[in-house]
């Protein structure tokens, strides 16, 4: 049986954990926050982010990058975007030659304007990566909710072997070609997602957050398309269908993070709140920046600044 390290032991790393699990795999999980590790293996439960999900089989926790992905056949990243270049570069050394990485993040990185393939690039061979974004919260993947994902990678048969693995009867990986739309899609979502929330906590109604999302969508459809992904992703799970399950859900912190905001707290002491990052704060600048850079107008990105 297969074994599948995750690097990050947040939310969504921890849900997709649960899956594999239960699958037979070993599992190698390590966080950064070693008080966390340890308080998530004491209970055999995500206390911290996903409370509610017993842990259950073949479960070991280390606080080494090296020991937890010397041995594995899978390493999941499955930390924030902007601690997405600390991990895989601190992992990538120690990655078996045939092993397969794949990154759950959404965002941009600040400053270079990165996807996370192209940071991934830059330490590990893109034949051997995917990426898997769209709608998913996190606590119904947990609960085994049905869902349906999408995955990608540079090639067709390492997005065969992570769809395969991560796919059971209540969660399907969809087939995509398109990393750039993927991860422009994922990105930009949980920009939308903190701009539904404001139109939320302001006490706006459906119609203004159907504006937001279908202009948004448009906006995200016409950057990627010039940034070289393909139109038909933004329509489909990682664009539409990660816009409607982030833009009108308590579940995302980013919409939560946005309500607050619309009812009046500063950017600061609503991110504050929240207490988890909120991807969509860090992203929004970027996006618009590479929007800039693009020559792409973007409105609905360009109200947060
Ligand atoms: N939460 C969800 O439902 C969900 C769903 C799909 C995708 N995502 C994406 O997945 C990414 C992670 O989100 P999350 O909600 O699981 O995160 P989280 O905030 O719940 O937890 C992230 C974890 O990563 C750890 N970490 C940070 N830097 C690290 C490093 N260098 N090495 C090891 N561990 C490190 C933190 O200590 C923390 O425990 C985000 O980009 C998010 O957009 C989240």
């Amino acid at each position: 049986m297969k074994t599948v390290a995750f690097i990050g032991a947040g939310s969504f790393g921890t849900a997709l954990s649960t899956v594999v699990a239960a699958k037979g795999c070993k599992i190698n999980i390590y966080d950064i926050d070693e008080p966390h590790l340890k308080r998530m293996e004491d209970a055999m439960e995500n206390i911290d982010y996903l409370p509610g999900v017993k842990l259950s089989g073949d479960y070991h926790f280390f606080t080494d990058a090296e020991d937890t992905v010397k041995n594995a056949d899978i390493v999941v990243f499955s930390v924030p975007a902007q601690h997405f270049r600390s991990a895989i570069k601190s992992a990538a050394p120690f990655i078996k030659e045939d092993a397969l990485a794949v990154n759950i993040a959404k965002g941009i990185e600040q400053h270079t304007l990165k996807r996370m393939s192209e940071v991934a690039e830059e330490y590990f061979d893109m034949q051997r990566y995917a990426c898997i974004s769209g709608p998913s919260h996190a606590e119904e993947v947990g609960l085994e909710i049905p869902t349906a994902l999408a995955v990608t990678s540079a090639n067709p048969d390492t997005t065969h072997t992570i769809g395969e693995l991560f796919s059971t009867n209540r969660l399907r990986l969809y087939s995509n070609e398109d990393m750039i739309g993927m991860e422009l899609a994922g990105s930009v979502k949980n920009v939308m997602a903190v701009g539904s929330g404001i139109i939320d906590g302001l006490g706006y109604g459906d119609n203004t957050r159907a504006a937001l999302i279908t202009r948004g969508l448009a906006e995200m459809t016409r950057l990627g398309v010039k940034l070289g992904a393909k139109s038909e992703t933004f329509a489909g799970l990682a664009g539409v269908g990660d816009m409607i399950v982030t833009c009108t859900s308590m579940h995302s912190r980013n919409f939560r993070c946005g309500r607050l905001i619309g009812q009046g707290m500063s950017p600061e002491e609503a991110t504050e709140s929240i207490g988890m990052v909120v991807e969509g704060m860090f992203t929004a600048e970027a996006v618009y920046e590479l929007s800039q850079k693009a020559g792409i107008e973007m409105e609905c990105v360009r109200i947060f600044l």
